[in-house]
């Protein structure tokens, strides 16, 4: 008999159906159910849990931002059996040897708007934690887990999955990846580049030279300067003034179709124009000859057209003489848009 696993998918909002789009390609005979219209959704695969997240890891999907297990659910009653329900969940679990003592465990729980229940999140949590601590003698941790115990919540029903962060694409509760705001933060596109920074896997700092497409005002400049590395910014509209001055970066006030660079400047080279896609890939493309040979690139693209693999196809058309792709990725960060992560060929 075929085994079937369930899962929660989450997405960016609006773009679910592209990630059932990809998992639908992984494995056609998957079941969906919504639980939030556009972004969250429940999936059954005919397969077991290794070899389902095993294929969705090699080939991960653009616009799935997370997964989480579902080993069980309950009907929601609304009252403190709910949390009965999870606590003896939790001792099972450790009476059968997925939990152990000593172990980091992280538990992230999520409740849907539409969910009337009496207990927030937060109480979810400092009720199972409590347990690890007194019961399981496991660490309860917020991030850097073994083992993440994921908890959601809608007006119906109660899931609960045990998983390793790297199964669920993200360690964040539903791959909503927060960074703290900085007082004298330039932008808050600067989250994009320091989240395509984690999620990639990427050290900007051992770059030495990185060119900054469309930079103004600053957001990701600042944070290369701030890796250590020298940038040459290019954008028409001003910098910050913050960033003026520097003696580390080099800034061209023009048009990006307009600046001469040297061969092989560059190692890193990232640009986040909000521009028309293929317009933004014939730019860039005549700009990599200042790219070294095995120089990385990060590059979003706008989606524009609501034809996401089209466009992608389309850029990586005009791209790929010279860069082969990594990654490609909607992040957590990302609107209406997902980010390249590309090296020069
Ligand atoms: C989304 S903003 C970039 C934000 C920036 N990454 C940050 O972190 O602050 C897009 C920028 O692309 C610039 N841009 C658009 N077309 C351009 C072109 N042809 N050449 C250079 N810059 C361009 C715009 O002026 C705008 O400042």
């Amino acid at each position: 008999m075929t085994q079937i696993t369930t899962y929660i998918g989450t997405s960016n909002h609006g773009f679910a159906q592209y990630a059932q789009d990809e998992i639908r390609k992984l494995f056609p005979l998957t079941k969906f159910t919504l639980l939030v219209p556009t972004e969250v959704f429940l999936f059954e695969v005919p397969e077991g849990t290794e070899d389902a997240i095993t294929t969705i890891k090699e080939q991960e999907p653009i616009f799935l931002r997370h997964i989480q297990p579902v080993l069980q659910d309950w009907e929601i009653t609304g009252t403190e059996v709910d949390l009965e329900h999870l606590k003896s969940w939790l001792n099972n679990a450790y009476a059968a040897g997925l939990l152990h003592s000593g172990e980091k465990i992280a538990i992230q729980v999520r409740k849907e708007e539409r969910a009337d229940v009496p207990y927030a999140p937060f109480s979810v949590k400092a009720a199972l934690d409590e347990i690890l601590v007194s019961e399981i003698h496991a660490e309860p941790v917020v991030r850097y887990a073994d083992q993440i115990i994921s908890i959601y919540i809608n007006a119906k029903k109660l899931f609960v999955g045990l998983s390793k962060p790297a199964d669920n694409l993200s360690d964040w509760s539903g791959g909503a990846i927060r960074f703290m705001k900085e007082e004298d933060q330039i932008s808050r596109a600067k989250f994009k580049l320091l989240e395509a920074e984690q999620r990639f896997g990427i050290d900007f700092s051992i770059a030495r030279t990185a060119l900054d497409i469309g930079a103004a005002p600053g957001g990701w400049t600042s944070l290369l300067l701030e890796r250590g590395l020298q940038v040459t910014a290019i954008d028409p509209a001003a910098m910050s003034p913050r960033l003026l001055g520097n003696s580390s970066l080099k800034i061209y006030k023009k048009n990006a179709s307009d600046v001469k660079l040297r061969d092989n400047e560059f190692d890193l080279l990232v640009c986040d124009m909000s521009w028309d896609p293929r317009q933004m890939g014939r730019l860039v493309a005549d700009l990599l000859y200042s790219l070294q040979s095995g120089g990385t690139a990060i590059i979003t693209v706008k989606l524009m057209h609501k034809k996401p693999f089209q466009t992608v196809r389309d850029i990586l058309r005009i791209l790929e003489p010279s860069l082969f792709l990594l990654k490609a990725k909607q992040l957590f960060h990302n609107r209406e848009e997902l980010t390249l992560y590309l090296q020069k060929m």
